[in-house]
């Protein structure tokens, strides 16, 4: 329970709808109880006139006593559907406030997690799968709200029904109420111990269902491999395992709730039993009269659904529980990285790697060991080594993705722990090795880092990238959807497409991750010329496995194994003779080959 304390806050936000909602409970649930009362005066009037009808058997008042007591009968009737109308209107207006409610909190939720989400850091969503992300904004919130809508509402109302009727019965007649409350708590302990072991079933099966659904998703991404290795019928096998699994757990459930619910008529059928029983005895005793009967089976039928209710409820809470409880988790898990000021920073493009050393926190892999650097404004330092050297651990750290382990990450002299991280990205553009564009329209993914879509901006980035005459081929140019319902990119207009993204924010320092690797060495060497007045006054960080494309750079670094192995100019490594003139020959003789 603690961990729904946190829920308090916004039930307290909307207590002017809650507060209501909880007296239209109680409003609800007293015309629910008079309807016993009047079939109760109902029943002993039917009596007394029955009497009376036989008492003027022969006369002429026999036909009034008559119409009399049939006109009244209809009174009652009426009554009793008025009350029930009344209840009906009163259990509407308690649906719209609590539950209501429950969806403004569930929305109010979302949007702080989301929210959150936004501020954490990228070392928090490497720890964290995505699927587990999601829940926390889907399944999880959605099972608060059970708690927050149905499991409070139905808690006001079973507690206020349980007080009305039992002091109502008790009014009555305390000896007849003891015995039909009699089958309650024995009816409470099986209803309770069912419930445990259809909500552990029910487990089973909701595990069953989100492996089944990964399953298929998984299918459906991998689609091209599966058909060109031929694996359908593969496929095709593994998945009715899991339809079998899936069906099993489903039946072993259905076992139990059809023996669930003939138990609890036969437990209420007792109880209305028993009030007979009893309640003719106390008839003859002249303690009650038999109206009172028919008043206590009503009640009786009102308290099954309530007793039946306990144990949702239960399991609805304590569902609620644990999903907070991850959601509280999640929500006390600070980011690391976080800007520091507010302060304005206006970038030159001083970019210092202090003898930085780098450890993965999630994987424990040393990615960089004393590294150093320095690029000036106007200047291109390229990076260039074997896969896994460390590479693009430069970039992120350059992004300040992640903090350094030792060593210091300088920005225009300032360590870069201490600028405003805000401005300092927005004034960067970073091209990710991993090239990742949104559903939505090539404009909008171009101009995805500016705050208003200025069609010339993106128009000239894409030149830049050399990207225009392809997007101008479309049929839609600049509004062509892509993604996962639009036209799917090649490898290389992606990376361009990318690319005219870093370059639409017109940035001081330009930061490349390997994002020449999918174009061919003409449109490369396209994009490389136009790059050149871009680059004028600015600094270049460029990530690259081809020399072909970095032999132009100010400054090269090679590097091995998480170090610098080699530096300097591409005519001084030349010139050296080391591994960056090996790895020059190997690639020379590559392209003659090729
Ligand atoms: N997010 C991460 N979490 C943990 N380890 C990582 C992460 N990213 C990279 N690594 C590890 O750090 C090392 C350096 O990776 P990095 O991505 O910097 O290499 P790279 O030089 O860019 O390689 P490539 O040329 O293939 O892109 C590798 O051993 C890699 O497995
Ligand atoms: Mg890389």
């Amino acid at each position: 329970m603690k961990h729904l304390a946190y829920l308090n806050k916004y039930l307290y936000k909307y207590r002017w709808r809650l507060i209501p909602g909880f007296i239209f409970v109680v409003i609800s649930n007293y015309f629910g109880v008079l309807p016993a009362q009047v079939i109760r005066i109902a029943f002993d009037l039917v009596k007394e006139n029955i009497g009376l009808y036989q008492l003027f058997a022969g006369f002429d008042r026999q036909a009034l006593v008559y119409q009399v007591f049939g006109y009244s009968l209809l009174l009652f009737g009426a009554l009793v559907l008025l009350l029930a109308l009344i209840r009906g209107l009163f259990l509407f207006l308690m649906r719209q406030t609590i539950i209501l409610t429950s969806r403004h909190i569930e929305y109010d939720l979302k949007n702080e997690i989301y929210s959150h989400y936004q501020k954490l850091d990228m070392a928090f969503f490497r720890a964290n799968n995505t699927g587990d992300l999601m829940n926390r904004v889907t399944e999880d919130v959605s099972r608060v709200r059970g708690y927050l809508g149905p499991a409070l509402m139905h808690s006001v109302n079973i507690l206020v029904i349980f007080v009305m009727v039992i002091t109502a019965m008790f009014n009555v007649n305390a000896h007849l109420a003891v015995y039909a409350l009699l089958p309650i708590p024995i009816l409470s302990i099986i209803v309770l111990y069912v419930n445990k072991i259809i909500n552990q079933r029910s487990q089973v099966i909701q595990e069953r269902l989100s492996s089944m659904s990964s399953f298929v998703q998984e299918t459906f991404s991998g689609i091209r491999v599966i058909k060109s290795y031929n694996r359908e019928s593969n496929k095709q096998n593994a998945f009715e395992e899991e339809s079998v699994a899936y069906k099993d757990a489903s039946i072993s459930l259905i076992k139990v709730q059809a023996f669930f619910f003939p138990l609890i008529v036969l437990l209420t059928g007792l109880s209305t039993v028993i009030t007979i029983y009893i309640g003719g005895i106390e008839v003859m005793k002249g303690s009650i009269t038999s109206g009172n009967i028919a008043e206590f089976i009503v009640y009786v039928n009102q308290l099954t659904f309530p007793v039946m209710s306990i144990a949702w409820i239960t399991s609805l809470v304590q569902r609620a529980a644990a999903s907070q409880k991850r959601i509280n988790e999640f929500l006390k898990t600070t980011p690391t990285i976080l800007s520091p000021t507010t302060a304005d920073f206006k970038l030159q493009g001083h970019l210092e790697f202090q003898e930085v050393s780098f450890t993965y926190p999630n994987t424990g892999i040393t990615a960089l060991k004393n590294v150093s650097f320095h690029v000036k404004p106007d200047q291109l330092l390229a990076v260039i080594g074997r896969t896994g050297s460390g590479k693009s651990t430069i970039a992120r750290l350059l992004m300040r993705m992640y903090d350094t382990d030792e060593g210091k990450v300088m920005i225009d002299g300032q360590d870069i722990k201490t600028i405003n991280l805000h401005d300092y990205r927005s004034q960067v553009g970073f091209v990710p090795q991993e090239v990742f564009l949104f559903s939505d329209t090539i404009g909008r993914n171009i101009a995805f880092g500016l705050d208003t879509l200025d069609m010339a901006v993106v128009e000239k980035a894409a030149k830049q990238a050399a990207l225009y005459e392809n997007i101008m081929r479309f049929e839609h140019q600049f509004e062509t959807e892509i993604g996962e319902r639009g036209l799917t990119l090649s490898g290389g207009q992606k990376q361009r497409l990318s690319i005219a993204r870093a370059l639409a924010i017109q940035p001081q320092v330009l930061v490349f991750d390997d994002c020449l690797s999918a174009v061919d060495t003409k449109t490369e060497e396209e994009i490389l010329q136009n790059l050149r007045p871009v680059l004028r006054g600015k600094s270049a960080l460029f990530i690259a496995h081809r020399i072909s494309s970095i032999k132009n750079a100010d400054h090269i670094l090679l590097l091995d194994k998480e170090s610098i192995i080699e530096q300097g100019t591409h005519d001084d490594l030349i010139a050296q003779g080391g591994a960056y003139f090996d790895l020059y020959q190997k690639q020379l003789l590559e392209e003659q080959e090729s």
